[in-house]
This record gives structure tokens, sequence and C-alpha cells, in this order.
């Protein structure tokens, strides 16, 4: 029986209608757009944004976001063919499970768990730095010991407050998803006023002469200043955007996902790209790019020129708060593409199990909650945060693929939102994606070639023996020989 073994498209959308496991349909567009933003503005914009100004790009890192929103449309327009034409839990699984065959559904369902799992983790360990800072502010000082772990350059013990939003997270989540989109809603209004309040109050503070040079000359390194730091600097923000593609995994819960699938991923994209372009061309602005060196608070340094501090609390707590919206649709999604993968037979049935009474996915989110709180209470956050970016860029290319390949195999499927321009705007996004990538350092790169091979044994050693689909196209072999 052949790796490429595909799922046909009547097959999955059967397969989702019926069956004792059910996700509630109870996400309109406006809770989908939110989802989106939700996802995106976190730990990327609050704090690489500094750091990719001062280290590779100065005040032409608003550029740099320009880049990354680039690829990042790209593949939402694939995304969003696909979540309309296939509107079940599992997004880019699902997608390559149709198109290019189980195996390769199998590393990118591995893949996601880089992206939603470790970028959850990511954004945690960021989320605990800034409870840390608001703590100190009021004169709470943490011990070092329960806010580092022990690979940090001020090495602790374990990251305590790390592991206690996950685990808080996990158990909403547990509830129920549409009590969660509720909360999530109220988050992301919160977060993006105050992403509008630090755009207009920070205006005022902007200096001109911080913008000169806009692209301060290359320094003989690549990827330091010129455009080659504009492009490096992109490769570092591409974090910013991660999630907008999360809105796909609630496909399956979705109250009508072939209109609201695209509403959902390219508007809460757009949103953001604007906030973005806007948020990073003030804060260059407001004080000169070099004073954000090595500062994973960005926002912090320039809020301070604020003479209020009741704003600068207020947008701590915003920005606080935003985090854990982050890590929310994260491990939402995370839960999501297991469940799928479940169903089909390729993980454990564990993680299809749906509570009776929360119908959520509850065993997958426990799992998925172990897993993430031990990286975030363990590892430091330059080991995840690259990682993140690279293993999304890998899913975005695989789906970038995967719509030229449907176009081919699939050309009469009904398709209620279709990609523009194909195969060019699938090629763009696969070009500027691994662009992207090849723009990230060798470790990652190593790291990514690791648990792509752990993924692999996993695979070979229990996954394609109980494939549900390898199963039944075997059942049907053996009867058609049957047959007279
Ligand atoms: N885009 C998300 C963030 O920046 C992952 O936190």
């Amino acid at each position: 029986m052949n790796l490429f073994e595909k799922k046909s498209l009547e097959r999955i959308i059967a397969e989702s209608e019926g069956g004792k496991h059910h996700l509630k349909r109870t996400l309109g567009p406006v809770n989908l757009v939110a989802l989106g933003i939700g996802a995106i503005i976190g730990a990327g914009l609050f704090s690489l944004t500094g750091i990719a100004a001062a280290d590779h790009a100065g005040p032409a890192v608003v550029l740099s976001f320009v880049v990354a929103a680039i690829g990042c449309a790209f593949a939402g327009m694939c995304y969003s063919e696909f979540s309309t034409m296939i509107p079940i839990a599992g997004s880019a699984y699902t997608y390559a499970y149709a198109t290019m065959g189980e195996l390769l559904a199998w590393i990118i369902g591995w893949d996601l768990v880089i992206e939603y799992a470790i970028g959850a983790a990511t954004v945690s360990v960021s989320w605990s730095s800034y409870v840390a800072r608001l703590l100190h502010k009021f004169g709470v000082e943490l011990p070092r010991a329960l806010t580092h772990c022990p690979w940090d350059e001020q090495a602790g013990l374990i990251n305590l407050p790390a592991v206690f939003i996950v685990v808080a997270i996990s158990c909403l989540l547990i509830i129920g998803i549409s009590e969660s989109a509720r909360v999530n809603a109220v988050i992301v209004l919160v977060k993006v006023t105050i992403v509008v309040i630090v755009i207009f109050v920070g205006y005022s503070y902007v200096k001109p002469e911080n913008y000169v040079p806009f692209i301060p000359p290359n320094t003989g390194v690549m990827g330091e200043f010129g455009w080659s730091g504009i492009l490096r600097a992109a490769g570092v923000i591409f974090f910013a955007y991660i999630g907008f593609d999360a809105v796909s995994t609630a496909a399956q819960e979705a109250k009508r996902p072939q209109r609201d699938m695209p509403i959902g991923i390219i508007g809460s994209l757009a949103v953001c790209t604007v906030l973005y372009i806007a948020f990073s061309r003030v804060l260059t602005g407001m004080v000169p790019y070099r004073t954000f060196h090595g500062d994973a608070a960005p926002v912090a340094t320039v809020i301070a020129l604020f003479p209020s501090t009741t704003l600068q609390t207020a947008i701590y707590i915003g920005i606080i708060a935003g985090y854990s919206s982050v890590i929310l649709v994260m491990l939402l999604g995370q839960s999501r593409v297991f469940y799928s993968m479940a169903r089909d037979g390729l993980l454990p049935q564990v993680f299809s199990f749906i509570h009776p009474k929360f119908q959520t996915p509850s065993r997958s989110n426990l799992i998925v909650m172990l897993f993430t709180a031990t990286l975030g209470g363990f590892i430091p956050i330059s080991n995840l945060s690259h990682f993140t970016s690279i293993g999304t860029l890998l899913a975005f290319v695989i789906v970038c693929i995967g719509i030229i390949v449907m176009r081919k195999t699939n050309p009469d499927a009904p398709r209620p939102y279709r990609t523009p321009l194909v195969p060019l705007v699938p090629i763009l996004g696969v070009l500027v994606c691994f662009a992207m990538m090849a723009f990230l350092d060798s470790m990652t790169w190593v790291r990514l070639g690791g648990w792509l091979a752990i993924g692999l044994a996993i695979y070979f050693g229990y996954s394609r023996h109980h494939s549900h689909l390898r199963l039944a196209v075997k059942a049907e072999a053996v009867k058609a020989q049957k047959a007279p």
C-alpha cells in the first residue's frame, strides 16, 4: 500500500458529518476575525520589533513588516481556499492528506506541533517576563529561581509563571469553545486598544531625526543593516504574523465556513498588518533605534516617556492580556490538529476523545498542556522562537504547493473562495516564505531536521499500522480478491 495514499474530498467531508465525535458549530465571522487577531498580536510585536530594528534593519524595520506581510498574504489566500473546500478541523494537515497523501499529511501535522505548541510555549515565557516587570513596578519581586529556566543566561530552576499561564488557559479550553471565544473577544478588544493608544500617544513623541538614516548602511556583515538586514529582520519579525492560519483550524466549529473562513483569515491578517506598520513606525521614531539593542521589552522603554503612570500600567496589563489570547488560540489549534490526526488513526484514540459534557477534545487539551507547560518551564525563549518560525514557514510552503496540486487533481470540486492567479500566487508564496526560512540560522535548521526525523520514526513505528485509511483500502482489496 502506498505511502502517498490520499483521502478523497468526499470521504473527508463525509467523516466530518457523521460519527460520534462532534464539535459544535458556534463561531461567526466576528468571532473568527477575533480568533485571528487574538493569535497574531503578541510576543512578536511587543518583543521582537525592537530587537529587529536595533540589530538588523533600523527604522526600515517597517519595510520588514511589509515583506513578511506579503509572504503571509500569499499563504493566507491559499489557506482560505483550502479552508472553504475542506471546512473541518485539522487545517494544513487535512489539506495535505487530501492533496499529497498520508506521509506528507503526517509530516505537516507533526510540523504544526512546532507552530502551535512550541509557539504557545514561546509566548508563555515572554508573558512571564512582562508579568515579572509589572510586579516589579509595584515593588513585588518574584524569586529569580522561579522565573527563569536552568538554561537561561540568569540561570534559575523553573519558569513558574509560564507554566501557570499554560495550565490556566488549557482549563478554559477544556470548559468549552464558545466560552473561550467570548473571553478571547474581550481580550482582543483590550489588546487592539492598547496598540492604538501606543500609536496615537506615541506619535507626539516622534522625533524626525530618529528616522535618519532610514536604511542604515550595511556593516559588511550579511543581515546587519542595508537590504540584507531588512530581509533578515523580516525573518525575525515573521513570528509576529504567526497565528492567522490558526483560524482555519476552527473551520469545523464555524457556522458558515464557506463565507466566514476567508473573512477570518484575510481580515485578521489585514488588520494586523496595518497596526504593525503604524506601530513599528512610531516605535522607531520615538527613540534612536540602537536604544533597543538587547531589549526584549521595547514597549516598556518607549512608554517610559509617557507622563501618566496609570497609562503605563494599563499598557502593561493590555500586553499581558494580549499574550494570553495568543496562547489560547495556539493551544486550541494544537488540540484540534491532534484531534484530526487521531480520528484518522495516525495518533492514539485518546486525542480524539470528546468530553461528554463540555464537547471539547479534553484529553487532547490535557496532553498538549503537559507538553507545552514543560517547554515553557524549562526551555529558554531564544531556542523556542526561531524554531516556531521555521516550522510555521514550512507549513506555509506545503500549503501553497497543495493548492497547485489540488487544482490539478480536483479541478471541478466546489471552491467557494478561489485563490487568485493560480499558480502565480502560490509560487510567490513558496518563494517568499522559503526566503524567510533561508535567513534563519543553521542551528534552527538542524533542530527542524531532528524534529522531522523523530516524527518519521513515529509514523513508521505506529501511525502507518493504525491508519484508518490504509486499513479501509486493505479491507477493500481483500473483498475484491474474494469476489468471484
Ligand atoms: N504572532 C504571535 C506573537 O507574536 C505568535 O506572539
